[in-house]
């Protein structure tokens, strides 16, 4: 039973939808990492939901931090953060009553009935505002060695945003600070209108977001078990309801013959570079320097008011669902930022296991 990732640095999550706090703990951080409430409450802000298109459970999201933390900077040992729960409402989850594609019956199976039910319990996306609050500070790190990162809605139902540009850089600092982050504004009103029709149709949207990240250096991840791919992967897969990750053409190149996959190289100052990017900036598991591209394909929320056929696994009896109390009609606009956070985190654990924790070390520090 395990909740922690990582190798040199590794972030455990604890806590239920609705106990008294959720929280991480993230052990390996470089000490004099400038840990600031700005970046913290401005990740945690992009989490919260917000309008038609979000669940109407809004949480202050009032964080503490109990540990690693000192004068504004970590101190290099583990950083301890929590956040508590106020805005719960636990009789709208009956238990027993399995949810179709939600973990409720999966959980039970697992922990034997001693699982806490109310609002999904640990399984709930409230713990990812967890990631989202210790993210801001990694992000932070990872700019500071001028490595950013961003991610965009590419598709919300049947609407499709453009792709990142071969050279993303501008187009990453835009959207990493918009609550509904699109390349293309022009769709933000059909794609929440598609959101808004689910909702009242009782239904729920799916949807994709496409993330690039800029400057990391080439030469950085392991051949084999923790290629880039692999590591951000397992993270990408561990965000509740993210059922697909394609790095560069993804899919899309088992279609295409060598002669298009192939991104042809070149020199530019000096610095190998290629001319397309097809394969998202990964060779073999290593970063080739060009800019890091994936996809994470989210499914529609579980939770509707449809009725459903369902079991009640406390009395293993057939019955009907039509699930009541407060949902998003769609989850994925709410996860870019959890996207960009768990991205970080995995993107500085590798780039410590290369140049070890010191290379993020300030220089009045070293
Ligand atoms: C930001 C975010 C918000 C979510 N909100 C809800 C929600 O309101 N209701 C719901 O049933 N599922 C919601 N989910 C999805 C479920 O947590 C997820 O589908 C469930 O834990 C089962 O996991 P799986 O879909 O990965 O199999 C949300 C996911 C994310 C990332």
């Amino acid at each position: 039973m395990k909740n922690t990732f990582g190798n040199v640095l590794t972030v455990t999550l604890f806590g239920e939808s609705h106990g008294p706090a959720i929280g991480a703990v993230v052990d390996g951080l470089a000490p004099g990492l400038p840990v600031t409430d700005a970046s913290i409450a401005a990740c945690l802000a992009l989490r919260r939901p917000a309008g038609a298109i979000a669940t109407a459970r809004v949480e202050p999201d009032a964080y503490q931090i109990l540990s690693g933390v000192y004068n504004g900077k970590t101190t290099g040992t583990p950083l301890c953060l929590t956040i508590g729960n106020t805005n719960v409402r636990s009789g709208d989850y009956t238990p027993g009553l399995a949810r179709p594609g939600h973990a409720d019956y999966t959980g039970f199976c697992k922990y034997h009935g001693f699982e806490d039910p109310r609002g999904g319990g640990h399984f709930s996306a409230r713990v990812t505002a967890a990631l989202a609050a210790v993210g801001a500070i990694v992000l932070d790190a990872l700019a500071a060695k001028h490595i950013t990162v961003g991610t965009h809605i590419a598709a919300c139902g049947s609407l499709h945003d453009r792709t990142f540009s071969l050279d993303p850089a501008g187009e990453i600092d835009r959207v990493k600070t918009m609550p509904f982050p699109l390349l293309d504004e022009s769709l933000d009103a059909p794609m929440r209108a598609q959101i808004e029709t689910a909702k009242a149709q009782g239904d729920s949207i799916g949807g994709i977001l496409e993330t690039a990240v800029c400057g990391m250096p080439a030469g950085v991840g392991e051949p084999w078990f923790d290629s880039i791919e692999s590591l951000l992967s397992h993270v990408l897969f561990s965000i509740p309801a993210v059922k697909g990750v394609e790095f560069g053409d993804g899919f899309g190149l088992a279609g295409q013959q060598g002669s298009q996959a192939n991104d042809a190289m070149r020199l530019q100052n000096g610095k190998v570079v290629t001319v397309t990017n097809h394969n998202g900036g990964i060779n073999g598991g290593i970063t080739n320097g060009m800019p890091l591209v994936f996809r994470c394909a989210f499914k529609p929320t579980p939770s509707i008011a449809k009725p459903q056929q369902t079991i009640d696994y406390s009395t293993m009896k057939e019955t009907e669902i039509a699930v009541q109390g407060r949902h998003d009609p769609a989850v994925f606009h709410r996860a870019p930022v959890i996207v960009n956070a768990l991205t970080a985190l995995t993107l500085y654990d590798a780039l410590a296991m290369r140049f070890g924790t010191d290379w993020f070390c300030g220089e009045a520090v070293l």
